[in-house]
This record gives structure tokens, sequence and C-alpha cells, in this order.
């Protein structure tokens, strides 16, 4: 999964969000505006959304499968949940992290983006 800089999340493997087979590519919202969420629509742009593509590198260990598949579930006026194994790729393509499963901001209002910390709540986002 790529961080775009003040963009969305694109992930390239096999994917299932809610269950529903997506392919191989697809990017998914994470300012929290899309009209079509969790499904990425450009809406960013209009709302001025920003946050890095750049993130800090996290220690982590190889993982013991790629290329996926990977579940995402969005969950309701909350995060993303993943919960097979991703690597997390700065918008410039450096792998900055492994993980098995993981919470994603969708709402946008994170303080450490991409992952949720509990900020929708406060935000009062609202997502099926
Ligand atoms: S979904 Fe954004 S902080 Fe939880």
């Amino acid at each position: 999964m790529r961080v775009r800089e003040n963009g969305p999340l694109a992930f390239n493997a096999p994917l299932t969000v809610a269950g529903k087979d997506e392919g191989l590519r697809l990017t998914l919202c994470r300012c929290g505006q899309s009209k079509n969420k969790p499904y990425f629509d450009g809406s960013h742009t209009a709302a001025g959304f920003t946050a890095t593509g750049e993130l800090a590198e996290v220690k982590s260990e190889p993982l013991a499968q790629r290329n996926g598949p990977v579940a995402a579930t969005p969950i309701k006026d909350g995060p993303l949940k993943v919960t097979d194994p991703l690597e997390v790729v700065t918008g410039t393509g450096r792998t900055v992290s492994r993980v098995t499963e993981t919470w994603l901001c969708r709402c946008g209002q994170s303080k450490n983006k991409p992952y949720c910390d509990g900020s929708h709540k406060a935000a009062g986002f609202v997502a099926e």
C-alpha cells in the first residue's frame, strides 16, 4: 500500500473490501471527504487535504507472505481494518513498515496518519 502525498491510499495486490473482490489495484480515501467512501473520488483536492506521504520508518521484519491477498474492512464511522500482511510504502517508494494487521485512518483527522489514532470519534466521522 502506497501512501500518496496529500492524497489517498493506493493498494496494489489482490484486494477485497468488505468481502468484495476489487481486483489488483484500488485507491481508497483517507481524507474523509469522498462521496463514495471507502473509495477515492478526488475530493481531497477541493477539501485541501494535507498529509505527508513520506513516513518515518518503523522497524519491522520481512513478511512471510507478500503480494496479497489483502482484506480491508471499513469499520462503521471509523477506520479501515486490514487483516493481512501489508507493506506500507511512501509516496516515493520506500517501504517503511510491514504489518500483519492494522487500522488505517479514513477520516483524515488522525495525528498519526496513515494510522487511526481514535480521532474519528471526536471528529464525528460518519461512514458506513
Ligand atoms: S479513522 Fe481517522 S482517526 Fe480513526
